[in-house]
This record gives C-alpha cells, structure tokens and sequence, in this order.
C-alpha cells in the first residue's frame, strides 16, 4: 500500500507485441509455475497516463482499494492520490492490454526524508479479470530493480495481513515479513546496481515502450479499418 506514510510520500516478451501478454491463468496458486520466465511489457507510466491510471484505480472494488490504500478509499480519494502523483519524484509502472487498457500498475514511492533517502515504498493494483497470472509479481521485479539502480538500499511494502498475494510476492523475491496484527510490513534489502542491472532495464523499458507504440499503431489501424467497412456498408 502507497498511501501517504509519514517518511514515503505518496499515497505510498514472448509472443507477438500484438498481443496481450501471453501467460494463462493459473488454477492453484500455491503450484510452482514457469511465469517466472515470463516476459511482460512494463512500461514507466508520466503525466500522460494519469487520466488512465485514474480509470484503473477507479475499476477496483471496494475491497481491492482496502487492500491497495489499507482504508476504504472512495472516488474522491482516490482523485486526490492520483491529482497527487508526483511523476518527478515517484515511478510509476503500468502494464496495457492491447486494448490500451491500463491492467496493472505500481507505484515506487521514494522517502521524503533525507535521513531516510534509501529508503522506498511499493504498491500495486492488478485488474481482477488479469490477476494470477504473475503480472503482480513482474511488477514488483521491475520495481526492485529500478529502485536498486536509484540506489534505494530497502524496498517497503505495507500490506494486510490477510493479503496472502501480495505477501507471497514480496517473500517469493526474498523480501522479510513482519505481522502486526491485521497489518504486515515486508522489507526487501536490495543489492548495489551493477552494470547488468542497468542495462537489464533499459532493455526492458524500450521493449515495453516499442511494445506500447505497436499496440497504439494496431488501435489506430482497426479503428481506421471499422471506419472504412461502416463507410463501404452505409454506401453500399
Ligand atoms: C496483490 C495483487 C497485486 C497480486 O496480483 P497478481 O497479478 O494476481 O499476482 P501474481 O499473479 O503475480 O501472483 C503472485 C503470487 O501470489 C499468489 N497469489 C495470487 N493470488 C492469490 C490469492 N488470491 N491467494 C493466494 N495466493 C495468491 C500467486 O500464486 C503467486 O505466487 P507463486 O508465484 O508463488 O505461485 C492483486 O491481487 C491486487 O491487485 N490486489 C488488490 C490490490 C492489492 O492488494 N495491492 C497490494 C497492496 S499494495
């Protein structure tokens, strides 16, 4: 959850690009799986995605807001965190469908506090329909890496107890749990950036951002071919 802590500001590829990624859901979710392997392109989300990121957070149900902000967050709260994100200071991550659907996003909430300056905050919403299906987890990686090359030294995630997923996220990337209560704190000690780590994401996020651009350009093009055929059959 990335809702507004005092320290952590901030409502703290395989396949054809064409196509939506392409892991299938999975039945058990306590079964090893190979998505681990799974490449899905994660794009940084700025300015231009808000009204989209708003769409998303929107989207989720009363409970899927109480686990993302840890209180009931309605419509007008959840204006104010995204009027708030500060895309200068912040990364935001999204996953889009083909659609161009924002799915999942995360935000990395960096510490407002110099003392307190290697220090980070993750949150995450996945849409139901496109849960299980390891793009929680994608993101989390995506976010711990790119919080390493910043040279965040510790990773936060706030989550409620009874937040199985997300706490299995966090311990399935080595991250320490700690359960107070309702309320659990994991924290994730990450590595120094090395060469590779950088080099890892830039690859990923040009991946993500050609990916992105295929998909606006397919869009564009059914759109232009539906025109067509509604203006062949209106003369016709
Ligand atoms: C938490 C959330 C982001 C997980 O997204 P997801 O894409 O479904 O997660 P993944 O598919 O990557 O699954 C991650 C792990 O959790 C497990 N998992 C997923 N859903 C689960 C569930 N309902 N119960 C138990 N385990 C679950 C998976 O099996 C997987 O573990 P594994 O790799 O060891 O098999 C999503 O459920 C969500 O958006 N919830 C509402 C908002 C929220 O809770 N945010 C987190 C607080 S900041």
């Amino acid at each position: 959850m990335t809702d507004l802590p005092n320290t952590i500001r901030g409502p703290a590829r395989a396949g054809s690009v064409l196509l939506p990624p392409v892991a299938a859901p999975r039945s058990a979710h306590n079964a090893p799986s190979a998505r681990t392997t799974m490449v899905v392109p994660i794009r940084s989300l700025g300015e231009g995605h808000r009204q989209r990121i708003a769409g998303h957070l929107l989207a989720l149900s009363p409970h899927d807001r109480y686990l993302r902000f840890g209180f009931s967050a309605g419509d007008a709260h959840i204006q104010n965190y995204v009027a708030g994100l500060n895309f200068d200071r912040d990364d935001i991550f999204g996953i889009y469908n083909r659609k161009l659907e924002l799915i999942a996003m995360a935000h990395l909430a960096y510490s407002v506090s110099p003392e307190f300056k290697a220090c980070a905050e993750f949150g995450v919403s996945v849409r139901a329909k496109a849960r299980g299906r390891g793009f929680g987890a994608r993101l989390f990686e995506r976010a711990t890496i790119h919080a390493r090359n910043e040279g965040v030294e510790l990773l936060f995630v706030h989550a409620l107890s009874e937040n199985t997923a997300m706490l299995k996220i966090a311990r399935n990337a080595g991250a320490v749990v700690e359960r107070d209560g309702s309320e659990a704190e994991a924290f994730l000690r990450l590595p120094e950036a090395t060469l590779d780590s950088r080099v890892s994401e830039m690859v990923a996020e040009q991946l993500a951002q050609t990916d992105y651009q295929f998909k606006a350009q397919a869009k564009q093009f059914w759109g232009l071919l539906g025109a067509l055929q509604k203006a062949r059959n209106g003369g016709a």
